[in-house]
């Protein structure tokens, strides 16, 4: 059988992979962007900027010494969830992220994919593609991406007991055996992969299986507590596995999250708690035009927490770093923590 020996979550934003001297690039954007969801309305900046006013002061917040202060705590988080890593050197690491407009996009958007081809490329920046992307998003890129295209294993045996166990659990998960290709060739692996193999796994070819939701793109999206249940199923899956690898250490990530571009740490702390506390009442009730745009990787963590919630491991808060960059509080609210 196979174990589940430890768990971590980590938000993989640009932000993380910006000076903070440049994270206004990121806030024009927001100043541009005419509908931030935020606590179940839609506004445009100024909108937002009117509503929270009086809530925090983000022109301190914006300030250099604040966010240089918060960029070194997102670092030293980051270093020690790979370092912790490192330690446990589990053998296999499950990776539940999403994909955005990565690998599918509008003819075909699965809810769940599991991805069970042998290998998985984390493909090299590629410069016409960079060109397409804002330059607060260009100058982040190579945290998810490494400088030549790089290839990892993938435990094809255990992604194949994952989908079969949800077959039998009764969700009709999608499959990808494949990376898709378009005109340039393959097509890497997305960003909530790739910033855990760079920025976590450190490029080391341990095999990952990936694992994504959709959590961005309505209509299908996927609810917190079907998340919750798919990561249980995840988990019995693990669990169960006996086949040619078996007896192997696996580690469980969420990437992403929690919540942006509008940072709500109401919503980051209650959340957190109730993953921690395995507190499923929260998670469930917590009303579904709360996990919109990046908020919505928020499940990722949520289907971790399910994988997760039949093992003895705990959850620890390694920190909790809200990373403002406007003056209408968007930014994002970093979360890291372990599963020990
Ligand atoms: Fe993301």
């Amino acid at each position: 059988m196979a174990r589940i020996v430890y768990g971590f979550g980590s938000s993989h934003g640009p932000l993380l992979s910006t000076p903070p001297e440049r994270w206004d690039l990121r806030a024009q954007d927001d100043r541009k962007n005419p509908k931030h969801p935020f606590r179940g309305g839609v506004y445009t900046f100024p909108e937002l900027v009117e509503i929270r006013t009086g809530e925090k002061d983000f022109q301190k917040e914006m300030s250099i010494e604040v966010r240089r202060d918060r960029h070194d705590r997102n670092q030293r988080a980051l270093d020690r969830l790979a370092q912790k890593l490192a330690d446990v050197d589990p053998d296999i690491v499950v990776v539940v992220g999403d994909d955005q407009h990565e690998w599918f996009f509008d003819d075909i958007q699965p809810s769940f994919t599991v991805y069970c081809a042998d290998q998985v490329i984390n493909a090299a920046i590629d410069p016409e593609i960079m060109k397409t992307k804002s330059p607060g998003i260009a100058l982040a890129m190579s945290a998810s991406h490494p400088p030549e295209d790089q290839t990892y294993p993938v435990p094809r045996d255990l992604a194949l007991a994952i989908i079969e166990q949800a077959i039998g659990d009764e969700f009709d998960v999608a499959i990808s055996a494949k990376q898709p290709t378009d005109a340039r060739g393959v097509i890497g692996v997305g960003h909530a992969v790739g910033f855990i193999y760079r920025r976590i796994l450190k490029d080391r070819p341990v095999p990952v299986v990936p694992i994504l939701l959709n959590t961005y793109f309505p209509p299908n999206l996927p609810t917190p507590k079907r998340c919750f249940e798919f990561g249980r199923s995840i988990g019995r899956a693990i669990a169960g596995w006996n086949g040619a690898f078996a007896d192997k250490r696996v580690a469980i990530c969420a990437s992403g999250g929690i919540s942006h571009f509008v940072i709500d740490e109401e919503f980051d702390n209650r959340m957190l708690s109730a993953i921690k506390n395995r507190d499923t009442k929260t998670i469930f009730t917590e009303p579904l035009n709360m996990f919109l745009s990046g908020t919505s990787e928020t499940k990722n963590w949520i289907t971790v927490a399910g994988i997760l919630a039949e093992t003895g491991l705990e959850m620890n808060l390694i920190d909790y770093v809200p990373s403002y960059r406007s003056e209408g509080g968007t930014g994002c609210g970093m979360a890291f923590a372990s599963w020990d």
